[in-house]
């Protein structure tokens, strides 16, 4: 119970730029993807071999009027006649789909397989997208009375300051730790630091004719309503994620084929998931997840490590409180104490638990059906070696968070080099 039946490794792991791109579809992203993971295949990776595809989407259905993606996508990399199964869990569905990856391979029915995650979002306008986003909240209970994703994240961010006296500080701490981080990664879709955003605004202005403000500092810039307008308070336009296209892909092969492909496999050791009630009025405590501390307690207890263990990990920051909520129910750090944490440098990339080193959801950009699988690429860089500036220093343990909705599902997986 609660272990594999066989090993189970990464062989291959690559996405897409994640961004806004009117002139490609989402076969395109997926494609621009699938390439980038099999150039990373060590020893190369042959499409006779990759046996199944798991494909996280959460809804093409409704961004693209396209259902039955699976095929689409299997056809546009040549995986077709093989079998190719749709993983939805809202913001979760590629997070499942590695989790049902390692499930076909644990239990002998493959060697190697694709796991990836797919999702075009700025086809529809911002009000449109905020609705389909909105499908995935309680459509009885929250939606008609106007709960948009940002408003039930705000809820639960006014929650977590009363309770425990987090900070609209800490809350923008996160935003500029993850901007740092993603102006890092060529891949994300705001390679900018908050002060880069600062700076790029006052020489907008200045080449209008018109008097830039002196903000102080990125925390000050960040609380001018005309730099960072509020869109759920206390969550402003930098605490949010946002609208992406993108595409990510991993290559997963059983421990015993594992070395045909790479010398430097990253193996998965431990995998959890875990489900909560929709709704945030039915939950007893709206200030965690419990479908998160279920997965991590799964995938810990599978992978025979604790929280102290992770060296590095990409968690679920839809919203910069969601950050926070995450650490603390990985264990990370006490309840009420993530806040202060990120606040004291701990999260930051060179602190002693760098969190979102690729820019996170916020800065790298957050294609919900592929942001779980993009988790995945960023642990594989950073435990091969391979993330260039925002490289951590010698990490052998990571782990990756990814969350449906306001937590609805929850899928935790854990890697070692
Ligand atoms: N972070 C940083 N910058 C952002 C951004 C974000 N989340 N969203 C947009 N921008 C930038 C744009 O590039 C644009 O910059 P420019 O003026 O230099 O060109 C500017 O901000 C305005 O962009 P616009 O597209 O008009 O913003 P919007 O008001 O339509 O959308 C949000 C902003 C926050 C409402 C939208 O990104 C959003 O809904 N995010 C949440 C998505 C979500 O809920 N995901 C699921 C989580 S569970």
């Amino acid at each position: 119970m609660g272990k594999l039946a066989r090993g189970v490794a990464l062989i291959g792991a690559g996405m897409s730029k994640f961004g806004a791109f009117p002139d490609k579809t989402s076969r395109e992203l997926f494609v621009e993807a699938f390439i980038d993971a099999r150039n990373s295949v060590d020893n190369g990776i042959d499409n006779k071999d990759i046996e199944a595809m798991f494909l996280g989407n959460f809804s093409s259905d409704l961004f693209e009027g396209q259902v039955h993606t699976g095929p689409i996508m299997a056809d546009w990399v040549g995986l077709v006649p093989k079998p190719v199964t749709r993983t939805e869990g809202a913001c979760a569905s590629s997070g499942i789909a590695i989790r049902c990856g390692v499930m076909a391979i644990a239990s002998g029915l493959h060697d190697v397989v694709c796991v990836a995650g797919v999702e075009k979002m700025t086809n529809l306008p911002t009000s449109r997208v905020t609705d389909t986003l909105g499908a995935a909240s309680d459509v009885e209970y929250e939606f008609p009375v106007g709960a948009t994703f940002p408003g039930l994240y705000a809820t639960i961010a006014t929650a977590h300051m009363k309770k425990y006296g987090t900070t609209i500080r800490q809350l923008r701490t996160i935003g500029i730790k993850n901007h740092d981080n993603g102006k890092l990664n060529p891949k994300a879709q705001f390679p900018l630091s908050i002060r880069d955003l600062m700076e790029k605004r006052i020489k907008k202005l200045k080449e209008k004719g018109e008097e830039a403000p002196s903000w102080r500092d990125e925390f000050d810039f960040l609380e001018d309503p005309r730099a960072n307008p509020v869109v759920a308070w206390p969550l402003r336009l930098y605490d949010c994620s946002p609208i992406t296209d993108g595409a990510a892909v991993l290559f997963l092969a059983a421990e015993e084929v594992a070395r045909k492909y790479t010398d430097t496999p990253i193996h998965i050791i431990g995998s959890g998931q875990g489900s909560v009630q929709l709704a945030l009025h039915d939950r007893a405590d709206i200030t965690t997840i419990l479908a998160a501390r279920e997965a991590a307690k799964m995938a810990y207890r599978m992978a025979g490590v604790g929280p102290e263990d992770i060296q590095v990990a990409e968690v679920h920051d839809c919203f910069t409180i969601a950050e926070i909520v995450a650490t603390e129910d990985l264990g990370f750090f006490k309840p009420g104490e993530g806040g202060k944490a990120a606040e004291e440098g701990v999260t930051a990339r060179d602190g002693e638990k760098p969190i979102n080193t690729s820019g996170g959801l916020k800065s790298k950009g957050h294609p919900v059906g592929a942001s779980g699988a993009g988790q995945a690429v960023e642990i594989w860089k950073q435990l091969r070696g391979e993330a260039g500036k925002r490289q951590v220093p010698d990490v052998e343990i990571g782990l990756t968070h990814n969350v449906g909705g306001t937590g609805g599902t929850c899928a935790v997986h854990i890697y070692r080099r």
